[in-house]
Order: structure tokens, then sequence, then C-alpha cells
């Protein structure tokens, strides 16, 4: 079936191969008065409604009029931990009486209460707390997702997630991408045994979840008290021997120089980036690494926020994403990320909007078929209910994402999942 979606002002980055930096990530496509062609899913053609109407493809078919409202990709979120069992409100409590991040982890909480909360629910527990998850990022936007493991830390419950993480991609209309990371705390029963936790993840986990194909990504979280720069170079070495893309979790709490080794080891991306030096972005800039950012996480945590807008200006790719996890960022929404970026990170609308589509389906290889709206890509657009991206920021907290349609189907309007 072929529909014609008209009447709109389509607002997108523009896909040149590579992702947006500098200049180019805030200098978007806006197409007046336009129209999309959807075939089974997939955009035929974008552009102003006289062009695209009169295609011999277009004859007959059905016309679907958006009232003049604008029309972004749906949007990419590129880092996520929202296969977990139960939430953390109690730490979250714990935060606002004072108590660290870093310091609720090393007594045994955060993370590896996380850990504890997995290990001991069912297949179908999990499954149904990472599928509302989904669902809540779907219905405020969110098309496309990535989504780690790191809550289990032994091999087979690191596979469970990552089993879960599949079902979740063959349950709902969302594409789902899967990162392994298993080198996401060192779990109780290694305490002061972090040298045999990282040969059990070289030796065991993964080799078993590259045997099981089970993720695309591996994602460690180097810091301070967790995993050191050279562990982190030796687990995400043995990764990319065993053919996964490399993630780094850099710099989140202290500049230890994770963002450096993103460069070195080739990552396709550093994520976080809050203490970042100039020295760790300019090693970015020159390998072409992408800064994910999650300001939500800044935010939940109140912290200073990442520097987007030095990071743009050195022309690093800047990618922005929701963190979603039960501790340091309890946030699905995507908008919200993208009116932080604006209002606390400096970063402009259309730089914005370029980290929550193309930047960020770069950041997770899925660039082939989403980030855009461009002949040839998945047919994932949101109507926002203003005449440009700002409505998203502008309208704080607010629907500014009126509907969400995922390969041409509507699939929640006003935030309600049709
Ligand atoms: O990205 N920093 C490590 N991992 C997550 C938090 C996970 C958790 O607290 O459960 C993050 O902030
Ligand atoms: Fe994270």
């Amino acid at each position: 079936m072929r529909t014609l979606f008209h009447s709109c002002r389509v607002v997108t980055p523009r896909d040149a191969g590579r992702p947006l930096s500098g200049k180019d990530q805030g200098s978007v496509l806006a197409i007046e008065d336009a129209a999309l062609l959807v075939e089974d899913g997939r955009l035929l053609a974008v552009g102003p409604r006289a062009e695209v109407a009169s295609l011999p493809e277009a004859a007959g078919a059905v016309q679907e009029d958006l009232g003049g409202a604008c029309v972004v990709p749906g949007f990419v979120d590129p880092h996520t931990h929202m296969c977990f069992a139960a939430r953390r409100e109690e730490e979250f409590s714990m935060r606002l009486a004072g108590k660290t991040y870093l310091e609720i982890l090393d007594q045994g909480g955060g993370i590896l209460s996380s850990v504890k909360a997995v290990r001991s629910a069912s297949d179908d527990e999990l499954f149904a707390v990472t599928r509302q998850n989904a669902m809540n990022a779907l219905s405020s936007g969110t098309t496309t997702v990535e989504v780690k493991s790191g809550y289990g830390l032994d091999t087979e419950t690191e596979l469970r997630m990552l089993r879960c993480i599949k079902r979740l991609r063959e349950n709902t209309p969302l594409d789902v991408v899967s990162t392994f990371m298993g080198a996401h705390a060192i779990p109780m029963e290694y305490k002061e045994r972090s040298h045999e936790f990282v040969d059990l993840i070289i030796n065991e986990m993964l080799p078993a979840v590259a045997g099981a194909d089970l993720a695309v990504f591996c994602d460690i979280f180097c810091e301070t008290g967790v995993f050191s720069v050279e562990e982190s170079r030796k687990i995400l070495t043995a990764a990319r021997a065993k053919g996964f893309k490399l993630k780094i979790h850099a710099d989140e709490v202290n500049d230890l120089g994770g963002a450096a080794l993103a460069g070195e080891v080739t990552a396709v991306s550093a994520e976080h980036l809050l203490a970042a030096g100039d020295k760790g972005l300019e090693s970015m800039a020159a390998s072409g690494t992408i800064a994910v950012l999650l300001p939500g996480t800044a935010y939940s945590l109140r912290k200073p926020y990442a520097r987007a807008r030095h990071m743009v200006d050195l022309n690093v790719p800047v990618a922005l994403a929701t963190d979603c996890n039960p501790g340091s960022c309890f946030c699905e929404s995507m908008p919200f990320v993208m009116g932080l970026a604006v209002l606390c990170m400096g970063m402009s609308p259309e730089e914005a909007l370029t980290g929550c589509t193309l930047n960020a389906a770069y950041a997770i290889g899925m660039e082939k078929s989403v980030g855009s709206l461009e002949k040839g890509k998945n047919a994932d657009f949101l109507v926002l209910d203003g005449k440009t991206p700002a409505t998203v920021p502008y309208h704080a907290g607010g629907r500014s994402v009126a509907r969400v349609y995922k390969r041409g189907v509507l699939v929640a309007r006003d935030g309600v999942l049709q």
C-alpha cells in the first residue's frame, strides 16, 4: 500500500555518509509544503508536495493530510539500560540526602542492586518491565533504541538479558540494537578480584555472546572504582577481535582518559563525557568518534552538564540519548533530553535534532535505515505540535510530539499508544 502524507513542513538532517559535526550538525533541511510518499514502511520520496505528488508512483496513493505541522525523523535513542527488573526509588532519596552515585555503588547498591533484582527475576518479569520502558519511549517519539545488558554480570544472566532485548526487538514496533555490557560493574563475588572478572569477561562472556550472535556492540564503564583505563583497553581490544563494535562510558564522573581511549581503540562512540578534558575531546575530533551525551543523567545526578557547545565547535559529532536506567537517570523521553540539550547545554534546536536522529543512528550503526527522512530509509517520523523543531524545547514537559509513525504506521497519538 502507498500513502502520501502531505501538508506538512519536513525538517530533517541530510545524510552525507557520515555523522554531522561542526557547522554541519545544525544545518538541517527544511521543506515547506512538503510531502512524504510511503510504501511498505519505506520512504519512496520526500520533497515539495507538488514534486512528490506528480511522481508516477504517487498515483492512487492514499492521501493523509498532516494539517501543516512540522514533521521530523523518529527519535533514535542510542544509549539506554532500559532492560532492568526493578526501580531504585530508595536510592534516589539517598542521593537527595547527599550520598553520591559512586558511594552507593561502592556500598553494594546502585548497579549492584539492579544485578540482584535481575538475577532473581523470571524471564517474563524482566521482559514486562523492559517492554513497558520501551513502549513509554515509543509513545514520546523514540522509534529506534539501543539497549545494553550489564545487570547480570555472570555469563548466564548476561545472556538472559540479551535474549530479553532480542525479544523486545521481535515483539514491539521499535528497532532495537543490542549492546553487551558485562563490564558494567565488578560483581560482589569478585570484589577485590577485578582482574579475575576481567578474565571471565574476556574468556567466557565475550565468546558466549558472540557465538549466540546476541549483540552488535560491546560497552564498558571506565571509571574510578569500576574499570580502569588499562582494564578497559584489554576488554575492548578482545571484544574488537571477536567482531564487536565498541562503545565506552567515558569520563562520566572523573576525567580518567576514557575519551582518549575511545579514539585509540577506534570506538564508534564515547558516552557521558561530563568530566572529559580538552585532550580527550581533541582526540575524539581527530578520530571521528561520536560523543553520545546524556544530559538527563547530569540533571538527575545534579552535576554540571557535558560541554556540548564546545564539542560541536571542536568538530566532534554529538548525539543525544536518555541513558534510561533505574539509577542515574530514569527517563525514557527524548523530548526531555532535547530540551535539556538546548536550554542547558547551549545547542541550537537544529543541532539537537541532528543529535537525536541522524548522529544517534550513526552511533548505533543504524544510519542505513533510520535517522533522516530520505528516500530509501524507513518511514519513521514524528508530527510535532508546532511549526519548527524548537517546539520541543519550547513546549517544555508538554506533548510536543503529537503523533508517532513507525514504518508508516501511526503507533502513538498525544502520548497514547494506538
Ligand atoms: O550510564 N554509568 C554506568 N551506567 C549507567 C547507570 C546504570 C545504573 O545506575 O543502573 C549510566 O549512568
Ligand atoms: Fe549508561
